[in-house]
């Protein structure tokens, strides 16, 4: 209560000492039009400084991974890309190096991904991803899917390269020189999913294929059915199984990889007999990491026979 009266008495000797500086030279009308425009200066400061930090930070942004592609359809494709600080995302592309369009995202992130659609099947476009303020990838290329009518395209379908870098590599040249539409990657991409070090040499080693050729990978058992593999990819349905259709052909991607449940009745399994029941192509290709029938070190499974 005494805490209150002393503030009464201090607001009274304020207000009245307001009063009466507004009734010696400035009605109360002007003293609040000045505080109104100290108010809009203060925030014009702010937003300033704002946009001076935005500036800054996309000057020193420096690409960390990629571009590369993704879900690619006859008239979409995913462009992907990370960069070492948060920033907005552009991507200049057209039919030849000239460019011509932009697709932007003002949202400042790391890990960039940008959707185009609109764009024509089986046709090559140029393109390459920055900031607003520069372009931080030279120029590469992308190919559209191609439309049921097509009868002839080339993929290549490969795995387990985990941490065997030299012969990953060699793979990789050899698929450079194939120059396919698109490539299938069947699981173990790295040897413990886990590890952030080991997807950076997956994309260091794959680099140069991923940035102009989409690739649909499938997980394996050493991936670990871990966070990185999705925060990585972006791939169609729910990432784990999907399906997708390229030219006359349609492609089915399982999670076969210990992690997953793929017996009669379960999810996966009710969603590949919906999937094979609306199939209309005259071709279909299923791809997953554990082979029901092999000769190898591992066996087969009986597991994945018996589904
Ligand atoms: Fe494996």
């Amino acid at each position: 209560m005494k805490t209150k009266a002393v503030l009464a008495v201090v607001l009274v000797v304020v207000s009245s000492l307001l009063l009466g500086s507004c009734a010696a030279g400035i009605s109360q009308e002007d003293y609040y039009a000045v505080i109104a425009e100290w108010d809009a200066a203060q925030e014009q400061v702010a937003n300033l400084q704002s946009d001076y930090i935005s500036l800054q930070a996309l000057r020193a942004v420096t690409l960390t991974r990629g571009p590369y592609l993704q879900s690619v359809t006859p008239t979409s494709i995913l462009v992907a890309w990370e960069t070492d600080k948060p920033a907005d995302s552009v991507i200049e592309y057209g039919l030849t190096a000239e460019y011509g369009s932009i697709a932007r995202d003002t949202a400042l992130v790391t890990r960039h991904v940008i959707a185009l659609d609109g764009l024509s099947p089986y046709t090559t476009y140029h393109y390459r991803v920055g900031t607003t303020a520069c372009a931080l990838s030279g120029d590469s290329s992308f190919k559209m899917a191609a439309v049921p009518e097509q009868k002839s395209f080339t993929f290549v379908a490969f795995g387990d390269t985990r941490t065997n870098v030299a012969a990953h590599q060699s793979v990789i040249d050899v698929i450079l020189t194939v120059d396919p539409d698109f490539y299938l990657h069947t699981g173990d991409l790295v040897g413990d999913g886990s590890q952030l070090d080991q997807w950076n040499s997956f994309f260091q080693i794959e680099g140069d294929l991923m940035r102009n050729t989409a690739l649909f990978p499938s997980l394996g058992n050493h991936e670990h059915d871990h966070l990185n593999y999705f925060d990585l990819f972006y791939l169609p349905h729910n990432e784990r199984w999907y399906s997708f259709d390229y030219g006359h052909a349609h492609f089915i991607c399982l999670q076969v990889d210990g992690f997953a449940n793929h017996s009669p009745g379960s999810e996966q399994y009710l969603w590949l007999e919906y999937d094979l029941a609306h199939n209309d192509q005259p071709w279909a290709f299923v791809f997953f990491h554990i082979p029901p029938y092999s000769s190898g070190p591992h066996g087969s499974d009986l597991g994945v026979q018996a589904a």
